[in-house]
């Protein structure tokens, strides 16, 4: 019997510095956890990464320690493809050719342009929400102050990501779930006006469950690298215990079966992420019965999260000493992607018309 063809899984994470606990469990743990029984590609998004303008010292360094805490983290270079996205030329030439099936207003609209543009302009609280506010913001914006057109243009480059691989299964955490829908609606425009057949249309990957967010320690919102709440799988013991610790909290339930308030119920998240059942059930119980003491609690997640990234974090600094061996693995990496990659690109290429001489 031939082979059965293994469903294609890819995703990526951008190297803007080490990676935080949303990472973990609402990609990597995930990249670890399939390996065995799909065709998996991960790779280290150092094209996405420009968009915030880094330091060019900042961008290899960070790909490199990104590259080092997924094999630290478990992802084994002989069962999955491991490579950096600008290893792969393919990417930036396919970025270029969907970018003329994908319109601005639409790229506009996106949830995560509009926060990082505002970012970018150091507006924090918009007085008017619309996108007729958002256009003259963005249009308006004085020179030494601009929204770079590679921040709006952001999910092209992600649905080449997936596109060019042919990928079906995205494991990402919820924040992404946009980005994927675009990607899909890039996918069926292309089909639908070169009349082909060409990209499926992938869908997130959550083994049954649900694309997650992991909440931070400051009581409301994502945990995220810009929010500046993060517990790194990397983080000392000391500094990870301090931080927990250090977690927004209220006053505690004055009367039994209180509602939670955000930042309680973002801890109980953590604890649910890293706990085992009865444990969790211990301090539901505890919370509704008015007894719970926060500190409790937090130590338990403190010791519980450290269970988690110890042997990660015990593993990244040999992994980073050996740069023969990160080499090897990327070289390896970008020779498997750029095989399909090419491949794509080739017929892209000559969909849209473009042929040789
Ligand atoms: P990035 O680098 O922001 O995040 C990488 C992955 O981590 C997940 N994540 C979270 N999940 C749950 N809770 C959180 N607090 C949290 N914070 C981050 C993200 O959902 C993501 O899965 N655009 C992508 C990178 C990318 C990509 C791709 C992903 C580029 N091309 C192609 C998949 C396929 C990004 O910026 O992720």
């Amino acid at each position: 019997m031939p082979e059965q063809k293994k469903e294609i899984v890819l995703s990526g994470i951008r190297s803007t510095g080490n990676l935080h606990l949303g990472n973990y469990y609402g990609a990597l743990r995930k990249f670890v956890a399939v390996q065995n029984d799909y065709d998996c590609n991960f790779f280290i998004a150092d094209l996405h990464a420009l968009t915030t303008n880094p330091n060019p010292e900042d961008l290899h360094k960070n790909a490199r320690q990104i590259l080092a805490e997924y094999l630290a983290a478990g992802l084994d270079p002989e069962k999955s493809t491991i490579f950096v996205q600008s290893d792969v030329p393919e990417i930036a030439e396919m970025y270029l050719l969907l970018n003329m099936h994908v319109g601005i207003g639409e790229l506009m609209r996106t949830t995560s342009f509009k926060d990082k543009a505002r970012k970018a302009l150091g507006i924090t609280a918009p007085a008017d929400d619309s996108d007729e506010a958002f256009e003259k913001e963005i249009i308006g914006a004085s020179t030494n102050k601009r929204v770079n057109a590679g921040l709006l243009t952001y999910p092209t480059l992600m649905a080449v990501d997936i596109l060019i691989q042919k990928a079906t299964k995205v494991p990402v955490g919820k924040d992404q779930l946009q980005h994927l829908e675009l990607t899909r609606r890039f996918a069926r425009r292309f089909n639908s006006f070169y009349g082909v057949d060409l990209f499926p249309e992938p869908t997130d990957f959550d083994f049954g469950g649900q694309p997650i967010k992991v909440p931070g320690l400051d009581g409301s919102g994502k945990m995220g690298k810009s929010e500046g709440n993060c517990i790194y799988l990397v983080d000392d013991p000391k500094v990870l215990r301090k931080k927990v610790m250090h977690a927004v909290t209220d006053e505690g339930p004055k009367e039994p079966d209180s509602p939670m308030s955000e930042p309680i119920a973002n801890l109980f998240s953590l604890l649910e992420l890293t706990s085992k059942p009865e444990v969790v059930q211990q301090f539901r119980d505890a919370y509704a019965d008015c007894s719970i003491r926060y500190g409790d609690l937090k130590k338990q997640i403190a010791e519980d999260i450290l269970a988690v990234t110890t042997p990660i974090r015990e593993r990244v600094n040999d992994i980073l000493a050996d740069e023969e061996y990160l080499a090897k693995v990327v070289r390896m990496g970008a020779e498997k992607a750029r095989e399909r990659a090419a491949k794509t690109l080739a017929e892209v290429r000559y969909i849209m018309g473009i042929r040789k001489f």
